[in-house]
């Protein structure tokens, strides 16, 4: 084995679409600059997990998802020390799990001097963060391994992965939650009410999707204001939904107050984080972080930059 080897994934921000793409609507995410390396090193006996993230500390699902990945490269995963230094906060709606998975896949890749095709990289991804999320559609593991560039994804075996061309850079204010919330959780609750209401979820799901295509002539068009149109118009349909919370709309609320053109949670929802577009980001993460919010700017330029305010 090469050994060190490094692995390197990134978080995402959902644009438009979060929960309805589980049920084969389209969706726009991006790659952001933060992300989350795994390296791992010789050890004994059988592989050990260790996290910069206290809160994987007693969480199973990490030495889990390595034991997979491992075996689905044909390692033994023994002798092993698989250490995590993470950008991502966790638990926030910004792809961590998924980003996990594809990072571990990369550095035991490079430990063997396997190459793991983009679609296999993917498919791999896919199924190691259904341990931490149950039900995916696949969004996070793709965001986790683009270089940043804004797409457009809607789920399937294969499924597709459209890049978008901005006219312009897209300017946007992550305002984080106060604690980890479960995707999982979020996800899981929407499938039982689903499975009671199909019809009106359906229609909720219908309207998402129509958003998102509103979303991306915005985007191809470089037309900000009709962008902010849409996430409003997305965080009231995932209000609808059920994956809003109180805490949530008073972050939106607070976003749209300091000026931002458009707010909407991003992710799993039930809490975490909200995301808002602005032309003017640090303006907006200012008075977001005067009232106690803590912010992340993130601009998607075809190119994606992502750096805590
Ligand atoms: O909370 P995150 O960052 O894992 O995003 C989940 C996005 C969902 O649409 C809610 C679930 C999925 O698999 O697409």
């Amino acid at each position: 084995m090469n050994l060190p080897a490094r692995g390197r994934a990134a978080g995402k921000v959902i644009l438009l679409g979060e929960h309805a793409v589980v049920y084969g609507r389209p969706a726009l995410a991006a790659g952001i600059g933060l992300g989350l390396e795994v390296e791992v090193t010789a050890g004994t006996g059988p592989a050990r997990f260790e996290s910069d993230r206290p809160e994987l500390a007693d969480d199973p699902r990490p030495a889990c998802l390595v034991a997979e990945a491992a075996a689905a490269l044909g390692i033994a995963g023994r002798d092993l020390v698989v250490r995590v230094r993470s950008e991502l906060p966790a638990g926030a709606g910004l792809g961590s799990s998924a980003a996990l998975a594809v990072a571990v896949v990369r550095a035991l890749a490079a430990a063997t001097g396997r190459v793991v095709g983009r679609d296999e990289e993917l498919a791999l991804g896919r199924r190691l963060e259904s341990i931490f999320h149950g039900q995916s559609s696949g969004i996070d593991p793709a965001a986790a391994m683009s270089d940043g560039g804004l797409f457009r994804f809607t789920r399937g075996e294969p499924p597709s992965i459209v890049p978008l061309r901005p006219a312009r850079s897209l300017p946007m204010v992550i305002a984080l939650g106060d604690r980890a919330r479960s995707t999982g959780g979020a996800v899981g609750g929407l499938r039982a009410r689903w499975e009671t209401e199909r019809a009106r979820y359906e229609r909720l799901f219908d309207r998402v999707g129509a958003v998102v295509e509103d979303g991306a002539v915005a985007v191809e068009a470089g037309d900000l204001d009709a962008l902010g149109r849409a996430f409003d118009r997305n965080q009231a349909l995932l209000g609808e939904i059920g994956v809003s919370t109180p805490e949530v709309e008073a972050r939106v609320l607070a976003a749209r107050r300091a000026g931002a053109l458009g707010a909407k949670l991003t992710g799993g929802g039930a809490g975490g984080a909200v995301l808002a577009i602005t032309p003017e980001p640090e303006r907006v993460a200012a008075a977001l972080a005067a009232e106690g919010v803590r912010t992340l700017v993130v601009k998607v330029a075809g190119a994606v930059e992502g750096r805590a305010a």
